[in-house]
Parts: C-alpha cells; structure tokens; sequence
C-alpha cells in the first residue's frame, strides 16, 4: 500500500482508503451482508495496509467501522466521520450530541477527521459563522484532531461549495467529488487545496457509472448528448474498451481508481464496497502502477468538456 501525508494534517495516510457509505455502505445498503461480513471487510482492508476509514451518522456503519477498529491498534487508524446536516440548520448543541454518539458508536474518544457532511453552498455562511466555532471548540477539547467539510456534488456540480471553504483557512480536510468522467474539480477545488495545503479526500472515484458497463454506456450516451463529449471519440459498443484493450488496465474500475489516484492534489481515494472479491481486486488495483501518460492524456482529452454528470 501506497501512502501520502494528508495536507497540513501530517497524517500518514494509506491512497486507498474504505468508504462505508455510498451505494454498499459495507453491504449493508440492501442487507447483502451481516454485519459480521462487513466487519471482517474492514478487518481485511485493515490487515492489507489500508488506514484510513470514511463513515458517517448518516450511514448507519459506525457501529460496525467501531466493531472493527476495536480489534486492532486504534493509534493507527485515522477515523473520519460526519455530522448529518439534513434539513433545517443544525444547532451547536446539536453537533455536540452528534459528535458524542458517533464517539460512542465508533468505541472510541478521538475523531481524527470530523466533517460536516454533504453541506450545500446556500448553507455555508451560516455553519461556518455558527457552527464553525462549535467544532473548534470540541477540537481544543481533544475529541476531534482535523475539521473537514465534504460537498452535496449533485446538488452542487459546480463545487461552488468547497471552491470557497479551500480559500478560508479553516478547514484542514475537504472531500470532493472527482472521477474520469467529471473532471471539473482540477482547477476549482484541486488546486487551490495544493496551494493552501489541504487534505483531499475523494469521492465517487467509480460509484456506479464506473463500475456497471450499462451505466456507463447510458451515461456516455447522456454526455454525448448534452455536447459535453465528441461522439466521435466514443465506441458506445465497448464504451472506454481502449483501456482494457490496449494492455493499460485490468478493468474499468481498475483504471478509474488509477486515474483519481495520481491526480495531483489527491490523497485518499474513497473505495466502497461490500464485496470481498471487489475489496481485493481494488486492493491490487491501488498496488499497480500509474496508467500509461498517453491513456491518461486520452482520458482528459474526452472528458475535458464534461461538467453534468458524476457516475453516480
Ligand atoms: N458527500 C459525502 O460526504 C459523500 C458522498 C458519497 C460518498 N462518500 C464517501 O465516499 C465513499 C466512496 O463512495 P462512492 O459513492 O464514491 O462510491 P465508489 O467507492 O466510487 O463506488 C462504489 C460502488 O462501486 C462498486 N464497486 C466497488 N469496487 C468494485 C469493483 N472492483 N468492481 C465492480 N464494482 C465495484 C460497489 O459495489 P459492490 O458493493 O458490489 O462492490 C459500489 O456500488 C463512500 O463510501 C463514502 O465514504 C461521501
């Protein structure tokens, strides 16, 4: 396993890293899995080099993120979590108690990374005004080490969101939506979060559109549409089938993960799961080298107009 000091953290952190949310949520979305399954999921990314776990309130997979960590060395494990922002404004007393439940979830005393989670740009004057504060506080508390903030990326396409928290100074960790297909975060977020050296974490690396081959056709097809690729520079008969065909990568998932790996400005790479052989063949996909010059060229030669859509 590769690792990388997330930002201004100073957190040695491994470039994969096990996202218990999105569409598996550990194989507890559809109950796919027990909770046994998905503990020793995490136990197995755990014991192959992997450091760093995403979860939240929101995902109901604390508990078994918790359940697991308790069985090895807590010290080297980084922790990120969130608070759930849903609906009206939360309250200061409000992120207090749900940062304690996530504690007592999680079996432990210390969040490493803890967020606001999906937080809208229309949201964001009020939380870093209000909330904001309340976070410092429980950070001089000792209960949480780095603030972080993560973006809504379909409500918010334009990452008008965390295009502003990377100028402002406060935040040490941010979680951006980024893949082959949606480029857009280079120079909005990306940059700017190398310049003011800040932590990235990345999301939707291959959620759906990636990862299921009628997905990606559709959406490719979408894309086309709307103008944002050159029809010409897509075989919808083999969508992207120049990655596997021309030797660069064992699958499309394999070089969309290599693809968000070696963008500059990138630490950890979110994986989600909830199936072992998946966990192992993205273990092995992180261990392979960077994705020929001339295929990742290719990649941001089709993509560069493609602003729509997230795979998701
Ligand atoms: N706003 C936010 O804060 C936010 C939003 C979304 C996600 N996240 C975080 O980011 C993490 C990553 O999630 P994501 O939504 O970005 O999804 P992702 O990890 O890019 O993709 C996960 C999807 O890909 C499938 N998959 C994984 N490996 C595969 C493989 N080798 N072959 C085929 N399919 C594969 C999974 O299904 P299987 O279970 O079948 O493998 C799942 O459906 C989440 O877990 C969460 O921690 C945060």
């Amino acid at each position: 396993m590769q690792y990388r000091t997330l930002g201004r953290t100073g957190l040695n952190v491994s470039v994969m890293g096990i996202g218990a949310g999105g569409p598996s949520r550990l194989g507890q979305r559809d109950n796919i899995r027990t909770e046994a399954q998905s503990v020793a999921l995490v136990l197995r990314g755990i014991d192959a080099g992997v450091n760093f776990i995403d979860t939240a309130e929101a995902y109901r997979t604390e508990e078994i993120v918790g359940a697991a960590v308790a069985q090895r060395d807590r010290s080297q494990i980084i922790i990120s979590t969130k608070k759930r922002l849903r609906g009206a404004n939360i309250t200061r007393e409000e992120l207090r108690a749900g940062l304690h439940d996530s504690l007592r979830r999680l079996r432990t005393d210390y969040i490493d990374v803890y967020h606001l989670h999906g937080l809208k740009p229309d949201q964001y004057d009020y939380y870093r005004q209000e909330i904001l504060p309340a976070m410092q506080d429980l950070q001089r508390e000792g209960k949480i080490r780095f603030l972080g903030v993560t973006e809504n990326w379909s409500g918010d396409l334009e990452h008008e969101m965390l295009a502003r928290a990377v100028q402002d100074g406060f935040w040490d960790v941010i979680m951006v939506g980024f893949n082959l297909l949606n480029q857009k975060a280079r120079e909005s977020v990306l940059r700017p979060a190398i310049e003011h050296d800040i932590g990235v974490l990345i999301m939707f690396a291959i959620r759906r559109a990636l990862s299921q081959p009628a997905k990606l056709k559709s959406t490719l097809e979408q894309l086309i549409e709307i103008g944002e690729i050159d029809a010409n520079d897509i075989d919808l008969d083999y969508p992207l089938g120049f990655l596997i065909e021309s030797g660069a990568a064992a699958s499309i998932p394999d070089a969309a993960y290599r693809f968000t790996r070696d963008e500059r400005g990138a630490h950890v790479i979110l994986s989600g799961t909830g199936n072992p052989q998946h966990l192992d063949a993205n273990l092995a996909t992180f261990a392979r080298p960077p994705l020929p010059p001339e295929i990742t060229a290719r990649l941001k030669h089709i993509f560069r107009g493609a602003h729509s859509v997230t795979g998701g």
